[in-house]
């Protein structure tokens, strides 16, 4: 179906910017050691413009993927919304300090991780972390020749999305397989995967703490009333109605959360970012505030339950256009957001251990992975999850 030419430039820039990210670096790879690694962890994620420069090639990978976007006359149309788009996007990050800090969290990240990794699991020592983004520098395809060269034992492909999507995290998997389609796999070296860790303890111990500090800022006699509202990026219907795992990934997240909190709020999940006329998933996250101040609800934590990192999405969508301008014309007498995961201890303690499980499992790669949708029609799923379980087993 072609979409009305005005809301598919809306489509693109919502879905553009609501992935996107920034920080002032260039390198894909932060040193735990300056030895040779003897594990190589590869952190893959979406990425995002570190500065408006970079806004329209980010577009454009985006428009041109079709793990993440099926548009008709993809190659002509996608060029040509990432060109009209790229001015709103760029305002957009502007006004949230000129980029996206996905890069500056994910090599900190890395970094600690590395640190806790060396410490705990000393046999496969010395760590480092890798970053590969898939639409922004750096990019994922030159970090593996960053990685080739320097020649570690083992690579381990660590999905940053814990929920899992085709959308997304299968969208980076197989844009690895593609690249070793057209160059030579190296010899000698493991590769195994973690795709998805929604439901990790720590993960959910991360994501409780970051709202019990939202919560601990609300006078006590309005505290116990506060709706905790889950969000995450919507998906169309189309990809859910394919066997996407990413709904019912997301709802498992959120159920454990709240039991880590002991159901001490009323809550409910909502979905942002919807944009073109086709269905996704919802109730959308406004509407879902709007329902609920109609229902006499006054206070919100808003909680971004699918990104560990902030990013334009809650910098922009759920700061700007959430907590402050829709807030102040709903009369709401107080919305709050939880942080992003980012550094917070109890994270990188969840991102080091989920390795350090990994690497003594002797399972390289989670079968659920090697299984596509019930109704994929994408042949490189296909071949890219039957490449993925050749090379997992050497
Ligand atoms: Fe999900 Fe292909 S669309 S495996």
């Amino acid at each position: 179906m072609i979409l009305h030419s005005r809301k598919l430039y809306r489509y693109a820039t919502n879905l553009c910017s609501g992935y996107a990210t920034t920080a002032n670096f260039s390198s894909s790879a932060a040193h735990c050691t300056q030895q040779q690694p003897k594990t190589a962890i590869l952190m893959l994620n979406m990425g995002g413009p570190q500065h408006t420069d970079q806004v329209h090639d980010y577009l454009l990978r985006i428009m041109t993927d079709r793990d993440m976007i099926q548009l008709p006359m993809q190659s002509r149309l996608g060029p040509w919304i990432a060109q009209r788009r790229t001015p709103e996007v760029q305002k957009k990050y502007k006004e949230i300090g000129g980029g996206s800090p996905i890069l500056k969290w994910t090599k900190l990240q890395g970094q600690l991780m590395c640190e806790e990794l060396d410490k705990i699991s000393p046999e496969t020592a010395p760590h480092k972390h890798y970053v590969g983004f898939r639409y922004v520098t750096p990019l994922t395809e030159d970090t593996l020749v960053q990685i080739e060269n320097d020649k570690p034992e083992r690579v381990v492909l660590f999905s940053q999305y814990p929920q899992y999507s085709c959308a997304t995290s299968g969208s980076s998997f197989n844009s690895i397989f593609t690249h070793y389609r057209q160059n030579t796999l190296p010899d000698n070296i493991k590769w195994s995967i973690i795709d998805r860790w929604g439901t990790h303890p720590l993960l959910v111990k991360t994501f409780a703490q970051r709202i019990r500090e939202e919560l601990a800022k609300f006078v006590e006699t309005k505290r116990n009333d506060v709706v905790i509202l889950f969000t995450a990026h919507s998906l169309p219907l189309k990809a859910v109605n394919r066997g996407d795992p990413y709904p019912s990934e997301i709802g498992a997240t959120v159920h454990m959360v709240m039991q880590e909190l002991r159901q001490s709020n009323p809550y409910s999940l909502a979905w942002q970012s919807k944009v073109g006329p086709l269905p996704w998933l919802a109730p959308a996250t406004d509407d879902a505030i709007k329902g609920y101040v109609k229902q006499g609800r006054k206070n919100f934590i808003l909680v971004p339950i699918a990104f560990v990192n902030e990013h334009i999405e809650t910098l922009h969508e759920l700061d700007i256009e959430y907590c402050d301008e829709l807030a102040k014309e709903l009369g709401v007498e107080e919305m709050r957001r939880a942080a992003a995961p980012n550094d917070h201890p109890l994270f990188i303690n969840a991102l080091s251990s989920i390795v350090a499980e990994h690497l003594r499992a002797e399972q390289p790669v989670n079968p659920k992975f090697l299984m596509r949708c019930p109704m994929c029609v994408n042949s490189r799923c296909r071949d890219s999850k039957r490449w993925y379980q050749q090379i997992c087993s050497q």
